[in-house]
């Protein structure tokens, strides 16, 4: 099965890098600031990825428990970090680097699974037309730019990139497209998936890298689907059957490097994300946006290390788990690989947590983190409650008795053996 790996991996790092990392305003400045091409060249002109460093990123990636990464081959803005015969708006012509063939040799050699982002978007390609997200689409003659614009032309521009991509760093784990959207924007009509001859796309796809996977951002289904900025409440179906999700995330709302915003989250809250991904079984993509200088800021390495150590000792709770069809307790939520069922608890209760239909089902309780036994009973349904006792929960409850110190972790996990793995 083609999703095999990552169905498994759970957790997965996105990089987006490109001359917009020099502008440091985030990925979209060019389209934000409606800069023209003359004034966005000067990000191309000081492109200087010095402090790029494919392998740093393959081991922060594996140290933080991430087993893939997905890279901005291209981004909106048409910068391309490969080799290309098709255009010279290359990190070769910038810098002399081939910033793909580094990232794909680094993560073999690491053991990291490789992917690709490439954006159908392109906002420097003469023949793509200007519309309700191009940077041009305010000046006074845009309508009249689209008359020499030509989609068929920048369609033939699109599936040789992407055949170049495919055909010239070896096996690609994945490839993530972005994006569609049929609906109009500002009164410009939007872009769908004949824009792309998505079927083509993805036929060649299949035809030059039948392992990988794709996602859904073509227009047409694809191998999974891909919830941004959001959380799913629930594991995904659609006409009964399960759906391979990944919900890709940012640090602090931008994808790009944005110096001056300060929206960080904390890593307790991106552990718990992942932990909620896992337990709705899907995946999480956390991004990071190195620098100018091609580094992961200082601020994100912090954050990253917080989770690597997390990972370190609850790897297990994540990596090829998945979900449990039980209802969690109100303090955390559930996630489960074979028979072991792990509890990631969000609020650290006073003594004790009640797991609802467990009684009799556990053969042996301990935190994660250290491995330490927890006893537990099951507490007379009929038992009456007073004021100092409490009253036996619904039939079935087991309690798992806990210290009153929170582990200093995290996000604290019990594992729960279970009797009957099925
Ligand atoms: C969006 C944005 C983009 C970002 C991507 C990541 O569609 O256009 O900047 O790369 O999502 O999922």
């Amino acid at each position: 099965m083609r999703q095999q790996w990552f169905d498994e991996a759970r957790f997965g790092m996105f990089v987006h890098f490109g001359i917009y990392s020099v502008g440091a305003r985030h990925e979209w400045v060019q389209n934000r600031e409606r800069l023209t091409d003359a004034e966005y060249r000067a990000y191309f002109e000081n492109f200087d990825p010095d402090r790029f460093d494919a392998t740093a990123l393959a081991r922060r990636a594996k140290a933080t428990g991430m087993g893939y990464i997905v890279l901005t081959t291209k981004h909106h803005d048409g910068f391309c970090l490969f080799d290309s015969a098709l255009t010279d708006f290359t990190s070769v012509t910038a810098c002399g680097r081939d910033l793909v063939r580094e990232y794909v040799d680094a993560l073999r050699a690491e053991g990291v699974k490789v992917g690709f982002y490439y954006s159908l978007l392109d906002w420097h390609h003469p023949d793509f037309t200007v519309d309700g997200h191009h940077p041009r689409r305010d000046d006074a003659n845009a309508a009249a730019l689209n008359a020499d614009r030509d989609m068929a032309r920048y369609r033939e521009y699109l599936h040789g990139q992407v055949r170049e991509l495919l055909t010239n760093y070896g096996a690609i784990d994945y490839l993530f497209f972005d994006f569609t959207y049929p609906d109009a924007v500002d009164g410009w009509p939007g872009k769908v998936a004949a824009d792309w001859d998505a079927d083509g796309l993805l036929a060649l796809c299949r035809e030059l890298q039948p392992e990988m996977l794709v996602n859904d951002r073509l227009g047409i289904p694809g191998d999974f689907v891909t919830p941004e900025q959001y959380q799913p409440t629930a594991p995904l179906v659609t006409d009964g059957v399960p759906q391979v999700w990944e919900a890709c995330q940012t640090l602090n709302g931008s994808w790009g490097y944005d110096r001056d915003n300060t929206d960080q989250k904390s890593a307790t809250m991106l552990v718990e994300m992942l932990a909620d991904s896992v337990s709705m079984d899907g995946n999480m993509l956390l991004n990071i946006g190195p620098d100018g200088r091609g580094a992961i800021a200082p601020r994100d390495e912090r954050t990253l290390a917080e989770i690597g150590e997390w990972m370190l000792l609850h790897r297990d709770a994540i990596v090829g788990a998945g979900h449990a069809p039980l209802t969690p307790p109100r303090e955390g939520v559930y996630t489960r690989r074979g028979d072991r069922l792990y509890l990631h608890l969000v609020s650290w209760p006073m003594g004790a947590v009640h797991l609802p239909g467990l009684a009799g089902a556990v053969t042996f309780a301990r935190l994660l983190n250290d491995g330490s036994a927890l006893r537990t009973s099951v507490i007379d349904p009929a038992q009456e409650a007073s004021n100092m006792t409490p009253a036996g929960g619904p039939e079935g409850t087991l309690t798992v008795h806990l210290p009153i110190r929170r582990p200093d972790v995290l996000v604290p996990v019990i594992e729960l053996r279970l009797s009957d793995a099925s």
